[in-house]
């Protein structure tokens, strides 16, 4: 029995509301002139968003275009009216200064589209990094009806007989290009080799994990995240999410009903298992808030940190987004998980109506050497821990991608084996460190420590993918190809470096990064969750005082008025980096 009659429609309060029918005159008219009839508007089918993120400008996503006309095709066939809604453009590579500034903007402007118009449900087309939280941040704030549907990643990308996944190629080639030992013509060939076809990042960068994530809290249908956006099933999914989204309508599912704390949960446990992006916790806490379910940086490493690393795929493993999908992408990791006890509310209840365990229980992984069943996991605990001190109050750190050499380096003392201390160094943003990394005269050395401040989402603006910082070339020509790294930015999820990421509060809002001095001595401990420098109160007190007398930690001038309100609005990453008040709104579409 549907929950919801056609007279329960939110459409029909514009398209046929009896009590107005001046009003619904003029709301009609328009819609037929491209061609809809009043039977499409008025016989009391479903109108049904996509909301479009694919276009000339979003190449990750650009494949949706052709896939929209699956998702149409199911809608119809289900009994719904498609329409398809322009979202604010987002390309991760493409957008000065940082896509991530853009993650806000299109959730502002998906919210006011969905709450405006006539839309009773929607198909959220998601894939490059920051689509995928603008819009489940925006069906949250919304909460009608809403089903996520993934481009799917590149096909496997392969250079002189290896796999190329789309970044860590880049990261690994500008070393060698900072090392002499390819040219800028050979590095340009290794990163095109990376991006074979139409579909977003096929490594496990932040998009494969975001489009996991989406799938993890239930808001795609099941096996929709990991198939490859050339594959012919990418088109049949396409239309069973169109039919799905339709029933979802009928049915009342809204995504305050699926993304909820246990959702959350499970989404964090899936993350470790797939060694997901460092910045899935900004979106994901981002995500939550909107909803309002209570999340942070604490519940990462409580419910995650000791969670395994079961797929391998690169930058912590070796396959790409092909192999995923073959070994049998999210579903697989769940059935392992599920199998192995630790996925921790089974009966959390997803898009398709059934619960994660009815969905998973059954599958397996179809290949042990991508998807590894528990006995064969890669890392024994593969999730994030939240460091605090007087650095900052939260930073992350993905312990899958420590190193071997970089344990050994760094994390072996045998008087305390989880921390290190060492000489700070500090870079003041992106050009200062690309302006002084390779002179000799700041003496780094494999006892210090790379920081960089003004990266956060207020002093950059947006937080900008810089802290994984490469040593200086004449370390690197000694084969120390990983200095510990600390900062208020981010880094890329396809970047394989064992970071300390996403400081709160940054340096630009009054964080105690801005107090640190290159030369200070730093120490970290991994076991106690601490990150500090080693200077005295009074010091820092003084130092903090001359900071305000200066007026604060230097923040560049705005270029945009939209850069100048995110500034002015953004919250620090660890809350979601979501903008001031907007959590307050919430399930709007009702009221
Ligand atoms: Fe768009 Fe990676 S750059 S998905
Ligand atoms: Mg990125």
């Amino acid at each position: 029995m549907p929950k919801v009659k056609p007279e329960d429609l939110r459409s029909r309060q514009w398209f046929m509301n009896p009590e107005n029918p001046e009003m619904t005159a003029l709301y009609l008219e328009r819609y037929l002139n491209y061609g809809l009839t009043r039977e499409e508007l008025q016989s009391g089918k479903p109108v049904i968003a996509i909301a479009q993120t694919g276009s000339d400008l979003s190449p990750c996503n650009r494949h949706h275009l052709e896939l929209t006309k699956r998702v149409r095709d199911g809608i119809i066939a289900a009994g719904g009216t498609p329409l398809e809604v322009p979202v604010h453009p987002i390309q991760e590579t493409g957008k000065r200064p940082t896509a991530m500034l853009d993650r806000n903007l299109a959730y502002l402007s998906l919210v006011e589209t969905l709450f405006g118009y006539p839309i009773d449900g929607v198909v959220l087309n998601i894939g490059c990094d920051k689509t995928t939280p603008a819009l489940l941040m925006a069906a949250a704030t919304v909460n009608v009806p809403a089903i996520a549907l993934s481009v799917g990643p590149m096909l496997n990308g392969w250079y002189q007989g290896e796999r190329a996944g789309s970044g860590t190629v880049i990261w690994k080639a500008r070393e060698k290009l900072a090392a002499g030992e390819i040219d800028d013509t050979e590095f340009m060939e290794i990163a095109a080799a990376s991006a074979p076809s139409v579909g977003y990042c096929n490594t496990m960068g932040t998009a494969t994990t975001m489009n996991s994530l989406a799938e993890a809290l239930g808001m795609q249908l099941p096996g929709a995240a990991a198939i490859p956006a050339p594959y012919r099933e990418r088109g049949q999914i396409s239309y069973e999410t169109g039919r799905r989204i339709v029933d979802m309508v009928w049915e009342d599912l809204r995504p305050s009903d699926i993304m909820t704390r246990a959702a959350f949960e499970n989404a964090i446990v899936i993350n470790s298992a797939i060694g997901g992006s460092t910045n899935a916790p900004i979106h994901l806490n981002g995500i939550a808030r909107h909803l309002g379910v209570p999340l942070d940086n604490d519940d990462w490493q409580a419910v995650g940190h000791q969670v395994p690393l079961l797929v391998n795929l690169q930058p912590a493993g070796e396959y790409l987004g092909e192999d995923y999908h073959r070994a049998g992408g999210v579903p697989a990791v769940i059935g392992e998980l599920l199998a192995a006890g630790l996925l921790p509310h089974p009966d959390a209840i997803t898009a398709n109506g059934q619960s994660m365990d009815d969905n998973c229980r059954a599958v397996r992984s179809g290949n042990a050497d991508v998807i590894r069943p528990l006995a064969q996991a890669l890392k024994p605990e593969a999730g994030f821990i939240n460091l605090k001190g007087n650095l900052f109050d939260s930073a992350i750190l993905k312990t899958s991608v420590i190193s071997p050499e970089f344990r050994a380096r760094y994390l072996s003392n045998p008087d305390d084996v989880n921390a290190f201390e060492g000489r700070a160094v500090v870079f003041d943003g992106p050009e200062d460190f690309h302006h002084r990394i390779d002179d000799p005269a700041e003496e780094i050395d494999e006892n210090c420590v790379l920081f960089m401040r003004g990266a956060g989402p207020k002093g950059y603006p947006g937080g900008a993918e810089v802290v994984n910082m490469r040593p200086p070339a004449y370390l690197l020509k000694r084969g120390i190809d990983a200095l510990p790294c600390v900062g208020d930015g981010r880094q890329s999820g396809t970047s394989g470096s064992p970071s300390i990421l996403n400081a709160s509060p940054e340096a630009a809002d009054g964080g105690g990064l801005a107090l640190l001095r290159t030369g200070d001595r730093v120490r970290f401990d991994l076991t106690r969750g601490t990150a500090d420098m080693l200077v005295d109160e009074a010091e820092l007190a003084a130092r903090r005082t001359d900071l305000q007398a200066r007026g604060g930690y230097p923040v560049p001038e705005s270029q945009s008025p939209w850069q100048q309100y995110f500034r002015e609005l953004v919250q620090p990453f660890d809350k979601g980096m979501v903008l001031r008040d907007a959590p307050d709104y919430r399930d709007i579409s009702r009221k």
